[in-house]
């Protein structure tokens, strides 16, 4: 068993524009984030992964950086940067950074300067292309619409952005590059940062020759297409060496279009490249084939084949991360659960069977309150970019109606875990004084931190429970995970092993009443956690809606 630190820990995501507002513009800053820093170590969390604060034009909200070591002027300061990591690390919090260099954005000085000629010095920091039959150089899409390459004027060439054209891909096969990435890297953690979650880290490398991909509805190849290049594990190998080596750090890759295979490799547990990846096969559950625009329901089925391939397929050899929440996904409780009658029943138990696995818990902020979608009237209440295009390109062009792409937004948006966090019933959920940059969730006069931080069975304390008891029970960080009834429509149950001990969790995932016969050697056994209150173990139990225990043999 090979113990570490980052293994027995719970990160929590901050996504700083909607946590907490403390100078009334509407936007949270970073002098929110440390006014709350009790609430969260109360919550028990041991690391906080900050989305980006970098200085930026705000195209995707901070995913488009153009000055890695100068802080957002809507977040505050450098001097309220270093408070913040101050007061964290006051209270045993680490707190690790977002990491965004597969791309800049189009405002960073590297690009301003690559635009300008075919022989400026940082032309090569970039991916350039000449037209091909005069047009794109090849088929990709942008992962928000529209193709992932640029027409520049100025030198009458395209450029590729995997994302939109406010955010060029980084050229990684030149050194300069990956020298000034990994000298910033060491900059931050000279300040005292723990570590990186290093956004779409996956998509790197690029082959040479860019080959067109399949094309999707909009026409366009995935901008996955480029994921797990011929380069990108050497590439990390290096920052290994030159940066990560240095320090105790904590790592994680996101790394979308990874498959089992080569996750192996990003995340081997002989500590070449890093500490684990974000896998996104589960996210993918209820998508329409290769479409995320939809609003089908996933089959339990699939998203248990899905969480146990990768709880078998890294025993030993890597390490999970575990998260049914970003800021780049809806809801859980909406989208897995109840968010209606069983909200609170159903919050829990999502959270029962994502804790209760072998790996690292991630939890997103307001997923905590359990936290809904958002009931988002026109296409005018959306801020994300992702959405908005999405909206424009698909009804244009037919794939979709207004009412069909709006349906599908409400479910799936990004919007729907940007909206400001709920602190409390006041104005704008106690989330700020000023008019917040999106709409707040009406329910908040429900959902909010203050009325579950005085009430003993609530979501927000059923975290808590759960964060404590990975901390006491060695079996939830190390046990070895294996699925039981793997043809089951309503309830997902597996065990966890450790030397003798061993583990049961069981979850209803339906609404109804379902049986369930428990092994016998748990039978009476002790219960960890339960979102009922009255579980009694056994053959022939009937487990309620969204019931879910735990319990030791
Ligand atoms: C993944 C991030 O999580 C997402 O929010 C962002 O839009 C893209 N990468 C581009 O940086």
């Amino acid at each position: 068993m090979d113990k570490k630190w980052w293994k027995e820990s719970v990160v929590y995501q901050i996504y700083p524009r909607s946590f907490c507002d403390s100078n009334g513009d509407g936007i949270g800053d970073i002098k929110g984030i440390t006014s709350k820093m009790d609430y969260l170590k109360d919550l028990g969390i041991d690391v906080i992964w900050l989305s980006p604060v970098y200085e930026s034009p705000n195209d995707d909200n901070g995913y488009d950086i153009s000055d890695y070591q100068a802080i957002m002027k809507e977040f505050g300061t450098m001097e309220d940067f270093e408070e913040m990591l101050g007061a964290a690390h006051e209270r045993g919090i680490k707190l690790v950074m977002d990491l965004v260099v597969n791309h800049t954005s189009d405002e960073h000085p590297w690009f301003v300067e690559s635009r300008k000629s075919v022989d400026n010095p940082y032309r090569d920091y970039y991916i350039w292309r000449p037209a091909k039959d005069g047009k794109e150089p090849n088929n990709w899409g942008s992962c928000f619409s529209g193709p992932a390459w640029e027409f520049d004027e100025e030198t009458q060439m395209y450029y590729l952005h995997l994302f939109s054209k406010k955010q060029p891909d980084l050229n990684w096969d030149n050194p300069k590059v990956r020298d000034e990435v990994f000298r910033m890297m060491n900059w931050w953690l000279d300040k005292g940062v723990d570590g990186f979650r290093m956004d779409v880290i996956s998509l790197i490398s690029k082959k040479p020759d860019l080959p067109d991909g399949v094309p999707g509805i909009n026409g366009y190849a995935s901008f996955n297409e480029p994921a797990n290049g011929p380069h990108v594990h050497e590439y990390l190998q290096e920052m290994r060496e030159k940066v990560l080596n240095r320090a105790d750090t904590i790592t994680v890759g996101e790394c979308s279009g990874v498959t089992l295979e080569e996750a192996k490799k990003y995340a081997r547990s002989d500590g070449k490249e890093l500490n684990m990846v974000f896998q996104f096969e589960h996210m993918d559950v209820d998508a329409d084939g290769s479409n995320k625009w939809s609003d089908k329901k996933m089959d339990l089925r699939d998203l248990k084949e899905v969480m146990s391939r990768w709880q078998k397929g890294l025993e030993d050899i890597a390490w999970n991360s575990l998260f049914w929440e970003n800021h780049d996904q809806p809801r859980s409780v909406s989208r897995f659960g109840n968010d209606g009658e069983y909200r609170e029943a159903s919050a829990k138990m999502l959270a029962t069977c994502l804790h209760m696995m072998q790996g690292t818990p991630y939890v997103y902020q307001g997923e905590e309150l359990g936290m809904t979608n958002v009931p988002f009237g026109k296409i005018e209440d959306f801020r994300d970019l992702d959405s908005i295009n999405a909206y424009h390109e698909l009804t244009g062009k037919g794939v979709f109606s207004e009412e069909e792409m709006l349906r599908y937004l409400r479910y799936k948006s990004r919007d729907n875990a940007r909206t400001p966090f709920q602190w409390d019933d006041g104005e704008n959920a106690g989330f700020t004084t000023g008019t917040p940059w999106i709409m707040v969730n009406p329910n908040y006069k429900e959902v909010n931190a203050k009325e579950q931080l005085a009430r003993e069975d609530s979501v927000l304390n059923y975290f808590r429970k759960l964060i404590r008891l990975r901390k006491e029970y060695e079996i939830i960080v190390y046990g070895t995970y294996d699925l039981l009834l793997p043809d089951s429509e309503e309830i997902y149950a597996y065990t966890r092993t450790l030397g003798d001990k061993r583990l049961l969790v069981v979850c209803n995932f339906s609404a109804g009443q379902v049986r369930y016969d428990a092994p016998e050697e748990f039978a009476g056994g002790e219960i960890l956690i339960q979102n009922y209150g009255d579980a009694c173990v056994g053959a022939g139990m009937e487990l309620r809606p969204y019931e879910a225990v735990a319990v030791l043999a």
